[in-house]
């Protein structure tokens, strides 16, 4: 939710920022800028709306030189998408020019009180009330920037992630993090800012995750200084991330999306890899390993968890709740966090999120922290927000996911479900031998079986054509295969803007049959399972109906390929891993049908992969 980067070196700023804002651009791409300290010491900004590649057109034929500069990449919160709206916002002389990612709750307070002291706004945004009040402090108190951004940040309620440059001091940047994301990229007398680090991968693999509270002072002459808002020194050391610019790559495919799908096989094996001993058929995780004795006791477990990563949370209650029969609940973080909820020391909460950083769920975190919860984490990016608040957890290693529809995250966090399941069932011996070893056995097929299904690609293709003009769709599922529906919905909806409801099978006789007719195409997961009979009877309910089907079976499955509109045919697995393979088909057909009708699959409207605000 809004990308941030920032440049200090010896290097031109202006490519660096460009491209490091189209790396960001999953998290906000409703309007871009820059601002750039020119080598005739001009402070210039730049702003358009729309993508960073309007903004290139924006400031074509400009002065773009300098070797210092801050850009971002907005989603709009305050104010709608508009050039004045976008950053950077300027102080009242024009001397600061600052960039930002979160939301500054009190920004109505702040603004008043500088109204009344004679400051203007140009933009209905709150970030250029804290522009102004830096400014304004600054002026007071004839002060360095640091000083300023230190005092001001004091008055500041709500989360942030700026970046500030001062066109009377062209050698600095300095950048705060409050609950919003913000990593330094160090190198040989250059520094790099961004809300995550993959812009910097090309330059650099040293980066320092700002914690909350941080101040970081960039100089290109000197070295890393972090301070608190008290000017106390903070230590702090580089990590090395381990990204190649393969993974931010599209590698022959027309969408990261597209892309995504197709890596979840390998990348499923890479979450397997070092887990998994396909000799022995068992499992190790390491966090289960170390941190037995707080899992075995659980009482309960609390998985909170936003988005496709809450329908992950899904499945993995049923593979918790059935392997090791321990009671399992699934949270809404959002809704988790401010309804004083029951939470016991013995409980363990698991915290799901692709990103690691999105808002709601961090909160979650830090309520259940201090009512003495064990938290346990399943996050994609190292390093991130939530995989540092927690106590441990297990990555999900699939790489960077671009594409804002989450894909290959969600197999992956399904994936390290199961494993979870699988180490705690057999520790705690709710598992029996056999049936651990035949589940191990068949996840290790899975990525092939995966394969299998890719296959399917171009009949997929082509018959998505059908449902271009599709206003509704019908998503359903039992057992397993429910959380699929959900998330086979959820996908058309982000990326085809088709309205799109995914329920239990079961319960379509309680309601959404009255929508059945001709124009109502369902999406129906029918692979064998011991509920199969009275799916199949849904869907002879629907067909009754003049429903359209697109039913997903197991292969072989005649029976409901001669009733339904269209059969996707899947290898058989057992039935708790049937979502690593069934998700597959849904999230291809979203694809299809969204590019049939022409959308932008990997930056849907009014959507962010990050949601780093409340
Ligand atoms: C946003 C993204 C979704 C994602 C959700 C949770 O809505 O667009 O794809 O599932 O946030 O994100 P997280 O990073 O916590 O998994």
């Amino acid at each position: 939710m809004c990308g941030i980067v920032g440049y200090i070196g010896k290097r031109k700023a202006w490519p660096i920022l460009v491209e490091g804002l189209k790396r960001l651009e999953y998290r906000g791409y409703d309007s871009a800028g820059a601002a750039l300290m020119s080598d005739t010491h001009q402070l210039n900004v730049y702003k358009s709306v729309g993508k960073v590649a309007d903004l290139e057109r924006t400031a074509e034929g400009q002065d773009v030189s300098g070797c210092v500069g801050i850009a971002h990449t907005r989603w709009a919160t305050h104010g709608e998408p508009s050039t004045v709206n976008a950053h950077p916002h300027c102080s009242q002389n024009g001397d600061l020019a600052l960039v930002h990612n979160g939301i500054i709750e009190n920004y109505a307070v702040l603004k008043e009180k500088l109204q009344a002291k004679g400051c203007t706004f140009k933009s209905s945004t709150d970030t250029e009330v804290l522009v102004q009040l830096i400014g304004y402090i600054q002026q007071q108190g004839n002060l360095d920037l640091l000083t300023a951004v230190q005092l001001a940040l004091r008055e500041v309620i709500g989360a942030y992630a700026i970046a500030v440059v001062d066109r009377k001091h062209p050698d600095e940047i300095i950048a705060a993090r409050k609950s919003s994301p913000l990593v330094v990229g160090v190198g040989e007398g250059e520094f790099f800012l961004a809300s995550d680090a993959t812009p910097m991968v090309t330059y650099t693999n040293q980066v320092v995750y700002l914690s909350d509270g941080e101040i970081a002072v960039l100089r290109a002459d000197a070295p890393l200084k972090i301070v608190d808002l008290n000017n106390v020194e903070c230590p702090h050391e580089a990590q090395t991330v381990a990204l190649n610019i393969g993974q931010l790559e599209k590698g022959g495919f027309p969408h990261f999306m597209l892309k995504e799908i197709f890596d979840q096989p390998d990348c499923i094996s890479d979450c397997m890899r070092g887990r998994v001993n396909t000799d022995t058929c068992t499992v190790t995780l390491s966090a289960v390993s170390n941190y037995k004795e707080q899992l075995l006791r659980a009482g309960r477990f609390i998985i909170v968890a936003c988005g496709t990563s809450w329908h992950a949370g899904l499945i993995g209650k049923q593979l918790i709740e059935s392997f090791c029969r321990i009671p399992v609940e699934v949270e809404y973080a959002s809704e988790f966090r401010y309804r004083n909820p029951v939470i016991h020391p013995d409980d363990v909460v698991i915290a799901i999120s692709q990103s690691g950083e999105t808002a709601d769920t961090l909160a979650a975190i830090e309520l259940a922290k201090s009512q003495g919860a064990f938290i346990y984490g399943i996050c994609n990016v190292i390093g991130s927000s939530i995989a540092r608040a927690t106590d441990t957890g297990s990555c999900i290693h699939v790489g960077p996911e671009i594409g804002v529809a989450s894909t290959k995250a969600f197999t992956g966090q399904v994936t390290v479900l199961t494993l979870l399941a699988l180490a705690l069932g057999r520790e705690k011996g709710t598992l029996s031998e056999e049936e651990y070893h035949r589940i191990v056995k068949e996840l290790v097929a899975v990525p092939e079986k995966m394969r299998t299904v890719l296959k399917q690609h171009l009949f997929i293709a082509d018959f998505s054509k059908m449902f271009t003009y599709a206003r509704n769709f019908i998503y359903l599922g039992r057992g397993y295969a429910f959380p699929i529906a959900l998330e086979g919905a959820l996908k058309l909806k982000e990326i085809s803007y088709i309205h799109a409801e995914g329920y239990p099978a079961a319960e379509m006789k309680h309601g959404p049959i009255a929508l059945i007719d001709a124009e109502m195409p369902v999406v129906i997961v029918a692979t064998q399972s011991p509920l199969y009979e009275k799916v199949l009877s849904n869907i002879q309910e629907i067909k009754a109906r003049k429903g359209r089907v697109v039913a997903v079976v197991t292969e072989g499955d005649t029976v409901i390929r001669n009733l339904a509109d269209y059969s996707i045919e899947l290898p058989a697995t057992l039935e708790c891993l049937n979502p690593l393979v069934a998700s597959i088909p849904l999230q291809l057909l979203a694809y299809h049908i969204a590019v049939c009708r022409g959308m932008d699959v990997d930056q849907p409207r009014n959507l962010a992969k990050s949601v780093t605000v409340e």
